[in-house]
């Protein structure tokens, strides 16, 4: 992708901020999910990302596609302060930011994303009954997050001991000084280790309420092996998970996995609102 003609990368550059790379890396993640969607939409549609942390991807979409109206929502949640130089250096693009949560905002759209966000929000259920009122008829809400359906907690590279609370009481150490190393103290605490086989049979349950239908979309996880390879930032970050779908792949059993949909470690969910 050539991710240089977009004007937010020539700010990254001027103002040298931290971390910039890796959130460029996840915005080009977040692109090649939304690009193709975007695409087909007719002209002038109202389009939010919640949770638009430094607002990269936001800014590239709102270039992209000139003829929609975007908007980006970003609270600043706990762990996440440190988004706030960046977004602030989005925001002088003239691109549709509030710093707000999901919870205070109404409006109805023709899609809804986000990426990485719903495995820090409160309570999934209510986000999605929340995703359900603010869609129009037809519209998409569109979801990529890591599955804690399988046992690894990919933000602190550690596998998942029986739940949350063990996890922690076995890597208390580990946690603290990585969100202390990190500056994303708040971190742990935000994650709400959300199942893929928990929201599908939440969706089927409340389809007939919320009007949501769910798709799950397999496929995400021959991208998140094909990021590996090519995203170096993304392989540094995910360095012992990679090498476990290296050999999987290297041994030819990685395929395998896809017979345990509810076992993969990404996914990326996409609900359509009907009557
Ligand atoms: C891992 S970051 C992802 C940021 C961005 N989507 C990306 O991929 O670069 C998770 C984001 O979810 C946001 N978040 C957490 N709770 C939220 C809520 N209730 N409403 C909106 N955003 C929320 C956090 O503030 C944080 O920016």
């Amino acid at each position: 992708m050539e991710i240089n003609k977009y004007e937010i990368t020539k700010v990254l550059e001027d103002h040298n901020l931290e971390n910039s790379k890796l959130w460029l890396a996840e915005a080009e993640f977040g692109f090649s999910h939304l690009k193709e969607h975007v695409s087909s939409l007719t002209a002038n549609m109202d389009i939010l990302e919640v949770g638009c942390g430094s607002g990269i991807l936001l800014s590239m979409l709102a270039e992209e596609f000139p003829n929609h109206n975007f908007l980006g929502i970003e609270p600043f949640g706990e762990g996440f302060s440190n988004l706030k130089e960046l977004n602030a250096a989005v925001r002088k693009l003239g691109v549709n930011l509030l710093t707000e949560s999901y919870e205070k905002h109404q409006f109805k759209y023709d899609l809804i994303y986000c990426i990485n966000v719903f495995e820090h929000v409160t309570d999934w259920r209510h986000f999605l009954d929340w995703a359900s009122n603010n869609l129009k008829e037809n519209g998409t809400f569109l979801v990529l997050c890591p599955n804690y359906g399988f046992p690894y907690e990919s933000h602190f590279k550690i596998p998942i001991t029986f739940n949350k609370r063990f996890t922690f009481t076995f890597f208390k150490k580990h946690i603290l000084n990585f969100e202390q190393n990190n500056k994303c103290v708040g971190l742990w605490d935000s994650l709400n280790f959300v199942k893929k086989s928990e929201v599908l049979t939440y969706c089927y349950e409340n389809a007939l309420e919320n009007g949501l239908t769910v798709s799950d979309d397999i496929s995400i996880i021959d991208d998140m092996i094909e990021r590996l390879s090519e995203d170096a930032e993304f392989r540094k970050r995910q360095f012992i998970i990679g090498r476990i779908a290296v050999l999987l792949k290297a041994l030819g059993i990685l395929k395998l996995i896809r017979v345990f949909p509810n076992f993969l470690p990404y996914m990326k969910l996409s609900f359509s609102k009907t009557s």
